[in-house]
């Protein structure tokens, strides 16, 4: 098994559970073309004030979502509770900018993770170091209002440590006041040079948010919780969180495997974005789930609520979806891993592996006609079955006729004997007993 870097924060639920849900959720669910339509369009604070006025999701029961999740398989779950345009979901003594004082005029965030809570789920916070309509956030190079003619004049009066104190206030209030944090979630920092940035770029990184701080403090109030990477300071993180692609392997880092989770879209934007239409197939999101945890790795999965605050029927689709695999294949994801270096993945298909039960999973990506051959696992099986239905697969060692058509190295392999036909489920999965 892979030794993965040390971790203040707890990682053993973590990568024992594998699959969360990620919301994206805030005013942004109205303009309804990304979660960064204020940046990109560069709409100045007292114009996006609009949605702020309008934003009354009067469909919103958390219990539904939570519900839905569970029903996906997933085990946790990870809520913007502020995102970059600076609006707060839960009743902060901070600001005023909050779901209160809104049309709605609730809290929104302590009856959701109550919602999860029941469902057995852990909770985790988004929280955005960026903050576009504070005040005293100094204007970079990536802020919605970068081309004001009189940007340099409003920095005069803007004091970026005056904003490290909301932000670190904000995060004491997010970890006294809802009970156990599993996660925090910060995001990011974008510093010169990082990313393919020019080294001339104005951008923000640890000292901007005081890292070191909030990681004391953090560490004073929830020891446990588990850090993302983004506060731009090693030392301080427990996961990496690659965004938006699959990795070729297991996450490194300074050449040691880290504990990973992946962060992915249904579709191409975080946010609830009501004309784009790239959305994923169940088929892929399947996929996507157990290629993950073949590298060793978390899915985080993110849903955009709608204005009214229900998830839309398309999102809803892909959970469904990714609950009926779920429902009969789970066992080779919770508590699952890459598999030992030893057994090699045939072709398209992927491997998992349980080291307390002593079990391997062969996930079919593309059915192969009847014989399949499985490289490392000669003599090493006692049993095998599809997961599905608990049907019995027949392996066995080459027949002799076979042993003419083989290279010296398939020596190892263990032949296995499909159906001729694919059996009806979206990725079959195959369990071998090991000996
Ligand atoms: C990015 C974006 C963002 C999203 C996040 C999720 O960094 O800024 O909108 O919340 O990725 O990982």
């Amino acid at each position: 098994m892979l030794e993965t870097m040390k971790t203040d924060g707890n990682t053993k639920w973590f990568v024992k559970d594998r699959f969360g849900l990620f919301i994206h959720w805030g005013l942004y669910a109205l303009p309804a073309r990304h979660e960064w339509v204020m940046q990109q369009e560069e709409i100045m604070p007292d114009v996006y004030e609009k949605y702020f006025k309008h934003f009354d999701p009067d469909l919103y029961d958390p219990k539904v979502w939570a519900q839905a999740a569970s029903g996906a398989g997933m085990k946790y779950f990870v809520i913007t509770t502020k995102h970059h345009e600076g609006f707060c979901l839960w009743d902060s003594k901070l600001t005023d900018y909050k779901a209160p004082n809104t049309p709605y005029g609730k809290d929104l965030l302590t009856p959701m993770v109550e919602a999860f809570r029941e469902q057995n789920m852990k909770v985790g916070f988004y929280h955005s170091l960026i903050d576009w309509h504070h005040p005293d956030f100094t204007i970079d190079d990536l802020h919605a209002q970068r081309n004001h003619p009189d940007r340099a004049k409003m920095n005069e009066k803007r004091d970026q440590k005056r904003y490290i104190e909301y932000l670190h206030g904000q995060v004491r209030e997010l970890l006294t006041q809802f009970g156990k944090v599993d996660i925090m979630w910060f995001d990011f920092s974008y510093m010169p040079g990082t990313a393919g940035r020019p080294e001339s770029w104005i951008g923000k990184g640890c000292k901007d948010w005081d890292s070191a701080g909030l990681y004391k403090m953090i560490r004073e109030l929830m020891p446990e919780v588990i850090l993302d990477d983004r506060l731009d300071l090693d030392g301080t993180w427990d996961i990496k969180t690659p965004e938006q692609f699959q990795p070729r392997q297991w996450v490194h880092f300074n050449g040691q495997p880290v504990v990973w989770e992946g962060c992915q879209t249904l579709s191409g934007s975080w946010g609830y974005h009501r004309d784009e239409n790239t959305w994923k197939s169940v088929d892929q999101l399947v996929q996507m789930l157990i290629d993950t945890v073949s590298k060793g790795g978390n899915l985080l999965l993110n849903v955009g609520p709608t204005g009214r605050g229900e998830f839309d029927h398309r999102a809803l689709n892909c959970l469904e979806g990714l609950g009926k695999w779920m429902k009969y294949n789970s066992r080779s994801i919770y508590g699952c891993t890459q598999a030992p270096a030893e057994f090699k993945a045939p072709e398209d298909c992927r491997l998992t592996y349980n080291p307390d039960t002593n079990r391997m999973y062969v996930h079919l990506f593309n059915w192969p006609c009847q014989h399949m051959y499985l490289d490392g696992f000669a003599g090493k099986v006692e049993y095998a079955q599809f997961l599905h239905d608990a049907s019995e697969v027949k392996c066995k060692g080459l027949e002799e006729w076979q042993q003419d058509f083989v290279q010296d190295n398939d020596q190892g392999a263990l032949s296995i004997n499909l159906p001729v036909i694919k059996t009806n489920v979206t990725v079959p999965v195959i369990e071998l007993f090991l000996k």
